[in-house]
This record gives C-alpha cells, sequence and structure tokens, in this order.
C-alpha cells in the first residue's frame, strides 16, 4: 500500500470518531452545495474519507460515487452505508489521480479537504474538469497554506519523517484559483470562513 493510504487507514478509525470542530461552516457548506443539485444529478467525491458528506447528500440525488485512496477510510464508509440503509452510493478505493470515470459523464464533482494533499493539483483538476458535463460543477474545500504557514514547513517535514502527518503541498488561494482557472472552470463562488487555517471554499463550474 502506498505511504499516503497506509497514514490515512491508519487513522481512518479515529477520524470516523473525531468531531466536526465548525458545525456552522460545515452546515454552510452543504447547503450551498446543495443549491447546485437536481434530483437526477450524478455525483462524484473524491478523497471522501469515512464518507459522512457523501451519505448526507446521497438522499438528495440519483447516484454518488465516492472514492477514497486509504482501504481503512472506504471500509467504514460501506459500514455507514450499510447500517443507514442508503442505495443509491458506492464507495470505492482510488487515487484522485486514477479514478476511472468517462469523460463528461458527471454533474457534479466534490473534494473537500483534499487537493492540498495531492502531489499535482493541476492534473487532478485537469482530470476533473473533464470529468465533468458541459455546465457541470466542481466544488471544493482546501487548505490553502502561504504567508506565515511556510513557517510550519520543517515541522511538517519532521512530522512526515516520523510517520505523523500526511503529505501537505503549501500554495496561495490565488494559485489555487489560478489552477481552476487554467483547467477551464469560472468560479461561481468563493468562501474562506474566519477563523485560523480555514478551508478555503470554491464552487467552480464547467463551460455549458
Ligand atoms: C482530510 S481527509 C478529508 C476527508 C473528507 N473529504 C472530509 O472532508 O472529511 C483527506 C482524505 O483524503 C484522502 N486522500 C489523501 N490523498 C489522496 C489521494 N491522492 N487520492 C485520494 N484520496 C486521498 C485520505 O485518505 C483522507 O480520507
Amino acid at each position: 500500500m502506498d505511504r499516503e493510504a497506509k497514514f490515512w487507514s491508519n487513522i481512518a478509525q479515529r477520524y470516523s470518531q473525531s468531531k466536526i470542530s465548525d458545525m456552522e461552516t460545515y452546515e454552510k457548506k452543504l447547503e450551498i452545495t446543495r443549491s447546485y443539485f437536481h434530483p437526477d444529478a450524478s455525483i462524484l467525491e473524491i478523497g471522501c474519507g469515512t464518507g459522512s458528506t457523501a451519505l448526507l447528500h446521497a438522499p438528495h440525488v440519483r447516484q454518488v460515487r465516492a472514492t477514497d485512496i486509504a482501504p481503512g477510510m472506504i471500509e467504514i464508509a460501506r459500514e455507514k452505508a450499510e447500517a443507514e440503509g442508503i442505495k443509491n452510493i458506492s464507495f470505492e478505493v482510488a487515487t484522485a489521480e486514477g479514478v476511472d470515470v468517462e469523460d463528461g459523464s458527471l454533474d457534479m464533482v466534490l473534494a473537500l479537504n483534499l487537493l492540498h494533499l495531492v502531489n499535482d493539483r493541476d492534473a487532478v483538476i485537469n482530470r476533473i474538469h473533464k470529468m465533468l458535463k458541459p455546465g457541470g460543477v466542481f466544488i471544493s474545500s482546501t487548505a490553502c497554506l502561504s504567508g506565515a504557514w511556510w513557517l510550519m514547513r520543517p515541522l511538517l517535514a519532521i512530522g512526515r519523517m516520523l510517520g505523523k502527518v500526511p503529505m501537505v503541498k503549501f500554495f496561495s488561494r490565488k494559485a489555487y484559483l489560478a489552477s481552476l482557472k487554467a483547467a477551464g472552470f469560472t468560479i461561481e463562488q468563493d468562501w474562506l470562513p474566519q477563523g485560523v487555517g480555514k478551508a478555503y471554499f470554491v464552487v467552480a463550474k464547467k463551460a455549458g
């Protein structure tokens, strides 16, 4: 198993039991996301973790496919779907870089708290753009760490050597928006919730 997959699998149980730190922000993001749903929508969430958000969205759309690099996360997600009796969702192990999706087939792709964790965000964003139907929507929540956060890099490097933290890429919100625009997206809305280290929420749209 890949090093990142192992890291995330090892913490999957703890992750599934951790509480959402800012419920108000989380709920606002759910609400904004749902404003782009329609009952016939087919959506993909990459880096879905233990599937909590995908499971909340599933009753509002036709089909949810949710993927994650870590088998440990997917195992828990499947158990939750089974326990909650949610049938229009499938969970599978796949990397954000390698997920196999037909071009132009999806209404929406979600990447929540993920794109700062991948090696090549531009490649992933380009691939997402291809997967979407014309007019499709890409919704992401990304830790855009720049400025003073760069001081954290040596600490994170040590933590990573010790296997205590995952790989984290550092880039600014401006660089993130530039990646989206370079892939062909237009920005529908963006929101940086108040508070230290909050993830940057962006709704991006493929031309219709
Ligand atoms: C911070 S968690 C976020 C989980 C979930 N999206 C959420 O918001 O609660 C990051 C997730 O991304 C997954 N992940 C990390 N690198 C990945 C990659 N290259 N491809 C797919 N998933 C990845 C991890 O296994 C983990 O479940």
